[in-house]
């Protein structure tokens, strides 16, 4: 593990960047979750979808069948959820959940909010941000990175003020997740995603970049000025915000 910058010389960057391999990310993040559900077995979660979380969300359910680690009294939230897909379609982020983390742990699916892709209008968005204030507040949420620097699908031009809305896709994202569907057709135009807002207000970001196709949006997120052309680089104004990077993500810092 080699610490890159912990409090680097930008005035106000708090932000803690880890280059560790993919497997010693997933057991380095899920420490953390260890750590703040010891503290606080009711943690207030937020949770994201992608290729980037699987490692550690397997190594999640591998603590729990373990017993060294319980979401018995954890509630939680995820950042984003595809317009027009129902929550049974193989390709919603909510069966991504389920299959991937929530069915193999004690999570209780009552305390589970992901948006809902079908339900989109704006009492229901601002509902999502009310419900979490409810909750008492993120205290930690997870992130990826988009190549284009989006955080939830807060795109490249979302205000760094927004909170839980619907935005439509980049052409370049849903190229980027064509993987997932049939074809590029198949892929969602819009999505519901937690605004930047929202993501800023959890007390804790932890954020994984994995990947040579991230570096620049990494190098951007942390060395770039803070501005909505990179959502992620508002993380240098988070007092919290930890950055797991591989060492083709780091690449270019
Ligand atoms: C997922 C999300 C996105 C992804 C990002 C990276 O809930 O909000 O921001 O984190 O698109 O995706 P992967 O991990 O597939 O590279």
């Amino acid at each position: 593990m080699i610490a890159l910058s912990d409090n680097d010389a930008k005035d106000g960057l708090n932000m803690k960047v880890i280059v560790d391999t993919p497997e010693g990310i997933a057991k380095q993040a899920a420490a953390i979750y260890q750590e703040i559900l010891k503290d606080k077995p009711n943690a207030v979660l937020g949770f994201a979808t992608g290729s980037t979380p699987l490692d550690l969300y397997a190594q999640l359910i591998k603590l729990y069948e373990a017993g060294e680690i319980s979401f018995k009294d954890v509630t939680t939230f995820n950042l984003d959820e595809y317009v027009g897909l129902e929550p049974t379609h193989d390709q919603s982020y909510r069966y991504f959940m389920d299959t991937n983390l929530f069915t193999h742990i004690d999570l209780d699916p009552a305390r589970v909010h992901i948006p809902s892709g079908i339900d989109t209008d704006a009492a229901t968005l601002a509902a999502y941000d009310e419900a979490i204030a409810e909750a008492g507040g993120i205290d930690m949420q997870l992130l990826g990175i988009g190549c284009n620097g989006h955080i939830g699908f807060n795109e490249p031009g979302t205000p760094l003020e927004s909170l839980t809305h619907v935005v439509e896709l980049t052409q370049n994202t849903r190229e980027v997740n064509a993987r997932f569907f049939d074809s590029l057709d198949d892929v969602p135009t819009h999505a519901a995603t937690m605004g930047i807002k929202t993501v800023m207000n959890a007390r804790k970001l932890l954020l994984i970049a994995l990947g040579e196709s991230k570096a620049e949006a990494v190098y951007q997120t942390i060395k770039g000025p803070v501005s909505s052309a990179c959502p992620a680089s508002v993380l240098q104004l988070h007092p919290d915000a930890v950055v797991f990077l591989d060492e083709a993500a780091a690449s270019k810092l």
